[in-house]
C-alpha cells in the first residue's frame, strides 16, 4: 500500500514551510508486534511542533531528525493491529505522522481510543484534546484563577487561546483576550462574550492595557515576545503567568527574555511554564470535566479546516500568520 508523507528535508528558514518539507510517496511500513495502523482522517496543526523542525536541543521535545516524516497529533481509524487494547475499526487519537497511514505504537503514541457518540469527533482535537487540557491546566492550575479575577490570554483567537478564554469564563474569571486584528477582537467579544479584547496590531497596547482596573491577574501567554512586556508592565501585585506558549519566538534564532522582567520582583509575580505531556496521565479527568462543558454548549470551537494532505503546509503556515480563527487541522480524503 502507498502511504505518502510530509518529510523534513531541512530546518525551515521562517514561514519557507514549502523549502523545508517535501510530500514523499512511500510504501506502507509493515505492521510490527505492538503496533497500529491508523488510517489518519484529520492532522491537527500545532504551533508547538514549530520547535521540532529547529535544531535547538535545548527545548522540550528533542529537534527531529532531517529526513524524518513529520510528526503531529492524527485522528482516525485503526484498520490493523497486533497489539492488545486495539482493534480494527477504533477510533483513536495519537502523535502519528503528517500522512495518510501512521503506524505506531499506540503507548509511544500516546494512543487514545474515542467515544464514537462525540457529535464532533474533531472535538477531540479542540475541546477535548491537548489544547483543552491545556487550557484548563493554565487557566486554572498554572495561573489559579480566582472568581472576578482579571485573566489575560494571548493568541486569544486560535485554539487554545480560545478555550482558555471560555475556560476563564466559566471558572469565574473577567476575562479579556488579546489577538490579532479586529475583526477577531469584535469576535471575542460578541460571539464569546469575554470582558474586552485588544487587537496587540494597533499602536499602544500597553497603555491600553492598563485601562483594565486593578491590573492584571493572570496572564495566560501564548506569545511571548513584545506582548509580554507589555503585558508585565500592567499585572497586579501578586500577578501570575501562566507560560504555555511562546509563539512569537519559535522562529527566533536567540529566544529574547523580557526586557522588562524587574517587574516580576517589583509587582511579586509568580511566571511559571507547563507542557501538556507533563499531565497526559490526567487526560481522562481533564476529557470528562471538558465534555461536560461541550455538552452544556459552554466551551465550543471553530474548526479550521483544509482538505487535503498536500495542502498540509497552507494549513500549518495560518498558525505563524494569524488567518486562522480556532483550531487548525487538515481533512484527508
Ligand atoms: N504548553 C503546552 O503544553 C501547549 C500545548 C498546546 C499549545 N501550546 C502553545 O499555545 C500557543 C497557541 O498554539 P495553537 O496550536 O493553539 O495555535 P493557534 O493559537 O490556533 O494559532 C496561533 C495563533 O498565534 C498568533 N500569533 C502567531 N504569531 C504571533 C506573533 N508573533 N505575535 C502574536 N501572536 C501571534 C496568531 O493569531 P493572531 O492573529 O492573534 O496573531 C495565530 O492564530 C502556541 O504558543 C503553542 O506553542 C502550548
Amino acid at each position: 500500500m502507498v502511504n505518502r508523507f510530509w518529510r523534513l528535508d531541512t530546518r525551515p528558514a521562517g514561514n519557507d514551510f514549502a523549502a523545508a518539507l517535501s510530500l514523499q510517496h512511500g510504501a506502507l511500513a509493515e505492521v510490527q508486534d505492538g503496533e497500529i495502523v491508523i488510517r489518519n482522517r484529520w492532522l491537527s496543526m500545532d504551533a508547538g511542533t514549530r520547535m521540532w523542525m529547529t535544531d535547538r536541543t535545548d527545548g522540550y521535545q528533542p529537534p527531529l531528525p532531517l529526513g524524518a516524516p513529520m510528526m503531529g497529533l492524527v485522528l482516525g481509524e485503526v484498520i490493523a493491529s497486533r497489539t492488545a487494547g486495539f482493534a480494527a475499526g477504533d477510533l483513536v487519537r495519537a502523535f502519528g505522522t503528517w500522512s495518510d497511514y501512521s503506524v505506531v505504537d499506540p503507548v509511544m503514541a500516546g494512543a487514545v481510543k474515542l467515544d464514537p457518540s462525540v457529535a464532533d469527533l474533531r472535538d477531540y482535537f479542540g475541546p477535548l484534546g491537548m489544547n483543552g487540557w491545556t487550557a484548563l491546566w493554565g487557566v486554572e492550575r498554572t495561573g489559579a484563577t480566582q472568581t472576578g479575577e482579571a485573566l489575560v490570554v494571548s493568541a486569544a483567537a486560535g485554539a487554545t487561546g480560545l478555550l482558555a478564554c471560555q475556560i476563564g469564563r466559566i471558572l469565574g474569571g473577567e476575562v479579556y483576550g488579546i489577538a490579532g486584528g479586529t475583526e477577531k477582537c469584535a469576535m471575542l467579544v460578541d460571539q464569546f462574550g469575554i470582558a474586552g479584547a485588544f487587537d496587540y496590531r494597533a499602536p499602544k497596547l500597553r497603555e491600553r492595557l492598563a485601562g483594565i482596573d486593578g491590573g492584571i491577574d493572570v496572564y495566560f501567554d501564548n506569545v511571548g515576545g513584545p506582548i509580554l512586556e507589555d503585558v508585565l508592565a500592567n499585572m497586579a501585585l501578586y500577578g501570575r503567568v501562566a507560560v504555555c506558549g511562546l509563539i512569537a519566538e519559535y522562529t527566533a534564532d536567540q529566544p529574547r527574555g523580557p526586557a522588562n522582567f524587574d517587574q516580576v520582583l517589583m509587582r511579586r509575580l509568580r511566571i511559571e511554564g507547563f507542557f501538556s505531556p507533563d499531565f497526559m496521565d490526567q487526560g481522562a479527568a481533564l476529557t470528562d470535566r471538558l465534555r461536560g462543558w461541550v455538552d452544556r454548549g459552554l466551551l465550543a470551537m471553530p474548526y479550521d479546516v483544509t482538505a487535503g494532505l498536500e495542502n498540509t503546509l497552507t494549513a500549518y503556515a495560518k498558525l505563524f500568520t494569524g488567518s486562522n480563527v480556532g483550531k487548525v487541522m487538515v481533512e484527508i480524503d
